[in-house]
This record gives structure tokens, C-alpha cells and sequence, in this order.
């Protein structure tokens, strides 16, 4: 049977990298015998210049339709003055929760061709495999209550709530364990447990977990010292898992280590495997239709989607192995350059991974 894949492009870089997954979407079918069915819709900017708001009714409705979403990138300085409720990353926000993609798994791999491409030495770097596990719809991103308020004195304050049940504790720790068990079998959990009260419970929960795991270790890192250690000897690290917001902040510093966040894919998950696919990077707008983006994190994206939510494993090592070969011949968009490397934009490294599939 045919799988329904929902293709949102949404803004800055977000279509042109998008173009670049959909000739691979096209040719794995045409070529390749992957049964799918391709639609769009539009979501972010994109979504609040179609229709006035940044998760359409209609977009909705067709991401519960699909099998798995592949979504670009959302956001642009032209959206900023708009009140919070119709800003694009609500439209993000809003399908995460609303699909219940509660586990956001961020792989952070170090191509060997790409080494020299970090701004950390190589040796530090080379052989790097992270796994982060990041909560994708509890934490302080959604927890009420939240607000601006105007204080008896005058004095304007803002806040948030970073509040986690144990049940949402729990289904993040299992998809992290599962995943460690087909890994190096660890998994360091992060938090700032001597600090916060919801981290506390984090831990515990964590610890209980563990306990149906025996094969897997479990270590603790409170998040200062785990960004620290991120930079200082990131290959210690097997899985970590953590919240929200201390996820969004350590995915970015992984992808650095991987030599640009132009490289780094994610899935994020629901209880049953259904799943949307994109690359961890932004919209990146100064860039924006100047076809110099590396379109990589999104077709390695696609590689993601074959392999959890449409059974492709080996279309998904197709991919894989595709992305290594062109990288491997020295094709490098900016952001990846280096020295002696073959300088290409956004289509031509498309279309080179494209052709990588055949060799
Ligand atoms: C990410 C992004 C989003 C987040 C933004 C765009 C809302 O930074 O996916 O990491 O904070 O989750
Ligand atoms: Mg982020």
C-alpha cells in the first residue's frame, strides 16, 4: 500500500532545501519502487501568508491524514511584529503538540570527510555517534501558566512553567533506552536537578526506568556541565535524553561538533511511529533563495523518515550511503567548505546525491 508523506516546506531556505528532498522522494518511487504519494501544504510564514494563520486548519488536517511529514524550516524577520499566536513558530509548536510528537530524536554523526570542517581539532571530534532524545511537547515550551503580566507596583514580568508528569518522564526515558539498546547500550540522562524541583522528579523517574533496562547504563549530567562536556570530550556520550528546552540548546552545540548544523537531521515521533522529518537547522533567511544552502540535513532527513516511520531500511542506508560518496568526491556546499574541496550550491549537491544512488 501506498504511504501518504506530507511535504511542508515553509519559509527562508525551507523550500529550496525541500526541492532537493522531493527529486530524491521522486526518484526512490520512480526508480527505486518506494510506494508513496506526495502532497504539500504550507505551514510557518507560508501558512499566515495563505490563509492568516501558521498551522492551517487544512494543513492540520492533512498531517493526521499522513504517514510521515517532511517539513523545512519556519520563521522570517518579515513575521516578527505579528502578535505570538500567528508567528511561524507557532505553526511548529502547534502540529508537534497537536500530532503528539513527543519524542525528537537528533543524531549527531561526524562524517569522517568532514573532520576538518568543525571548528573543534579533529581528533576531539572524528568518530563521534550522538544520539540526543529531546521531549518534544511537555516542558517549559507548553507548561501553563505563561504570560506578561503588570505587577501591583507597576513593574511588568514575564514567565513560564517548566512542569513534566511522570508519565511524560517515562515515555521519553523508554524511547531512550530502546534506542541505547541498539546502541552502545548508555544513556546519559541531563538535567538541573540541584536546582529545580521539576528535575528532581526527572531523575527519579529516570532512575525507575532504568530498572527495566539492565543491559543499558544510565548516568546523570546536570546541563551546564553536560554542554561543557559536550565540547571537551563529546565521545563519551552514547543517547542523552532530556527536556525540552535543555535539548533545543545541546542539539545545537552537537551539530556544531558535527562540522555545521547544515548536516544535522531529526525525527519526532509519536507513540505509534508516525513521524515528521527536519533538518534541525532554521529558515536561515540571509541566505534565502541565493541557492548556496546545504541540503543535506534534509535529505538526510528523508533518510530518517524511511527508516522509522516507512520501514525502508534499506532505502534509508541507500541514502545514507549516497550523502557519504558526494562527501567522499569533495563536494562541499559553504557552510562545509574547507580547502581543495569542490565548491556547489543547493541544486548540484541535490542532484549529486541523486546520482550517488546508482554508483
Ligand atoms: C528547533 C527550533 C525550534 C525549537 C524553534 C524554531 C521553535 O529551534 O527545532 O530546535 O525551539 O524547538
Ligand atoms: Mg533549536
Amino acid at each position: 500500500m501506498s504511504k501518504k508523506i506530507l511535504i511542508l516546506p515553509g519559509d527562508g531556505i525551507g523550500p529550496e532545501i525541500i526541492a532537493q528532498a522531493m527529486k530524491l522522494l521522486e526518484t526512490l518511487k520512480h526508480d527505486f519502487d518506494l510506494k508513496i504519494t506526495l502532497e504539500q501544504g504550507a505551514i510557518g510564514g507560508a501558512g499566515y501568508d495563505d490563509c492568516g494563520h501558521p498551522l492551517p486548519e487544512h494543513t492540520l488536517k492533512l498531517a493526521r491524514e499522513a504517514d510521515a511529514i517532511l517539513l523545512g524550516a519556519v520563521g522570517g524577520p518579515q513575521y516578527d511584529s505579528l502578535p505570538r499566536e500567528l508567528r511561524p513558530e507557532r505553526g511548529l509548536l502547534g502540529i508537534r503538540s497537536a500530532l503528539g510528537l513527543f519524542a525528537n530524536l537528533r543524531p549527531a554523526i561526524l562524517y569522517p570527510q568532514l573532520a576538518g570542517a568543525s571548528t573543534l581539532r579533529a581528533e576531539v571530534v572524528s568518530g563521534l555517534d550522538i544520539m540526543i532524545v529531546r521531549e518534544l511537547t511537555g516542558g517549559i515550551y507548553f507548561g501553563q501558566p505563561r504570560g506578561i503580566r503588570t505587577r501591583e507596583d507597576g513593574q511588568r514580568e514575564g514567565f513560564n512553567t517548566m512542569i513534566y508528569t511522570e508519565a511524560e518522564i517515562e515515555r521519553i526515558m523508554r524511547t531512550a533506552f530502546d534506542i541505547a539498546l541498539k546502541r552502545q547500550r548508555r544513556v546519559c540522562s541531563v538535567d538541573k536537578a540541584n536546582v529545580l524541583e521539576v528535575s528532581e522528579l526527572w531523575r527519579e523517574v529516570a532512575e525507575r526506568v532504568s530498572k527495566d533496562y539492565p543491559e543499558v547504563s544510565l548516568s546523570h549530567l546536570y546541563v551546564d556541565n553536560a554542554a561543557m562536556q559536550l565540547v571537551r570530550a563529546p565521545k563519551q556520550f552514547d543517547v542523552m535524553v532530556t527536556s525540552n528546552l535543555f535539548g533545543d540548546v545541546l542539539s545545537d552545540i552537537a551539530a556544531m561538533l558535527t562540522g555545521s548544523i547544515g548536516m544535522l537531521p531529526s525525527a519526532s515521533l509519536d507513540a505509534n511511529g508516525k513521524g515528521m522529518y527536519e533538518p534541525v537547522h532554521g529558515s536561515a533567511p540571509d541566505i534565502a533563495g541565493q541557492d548556496i544552502a546545504n541540503p543535506l540535513a534534509t535529505i538526510l532527513s528523508v533518510s530518517m523518515m524511511l527508516r522509522y516511520s516507512l520501514d525502508e531500511a534499506a532505502l534509508a542506508d541507500t541514502v545514507d550511503q549516497a550523502v557519504s560518496r558526494v562527501l567522499a568526491h569533495g563536494l562541499r556546499t559553504g557552510d562545509i567548505y574547507t580547502e581543495g574541496c569542490e565548491r556547489v550550491g543547493t541544486q548540484l549537491m541535490g542532484d549529486a546525491v541523486i546520482e550517488a544512488l546508482r554508483d
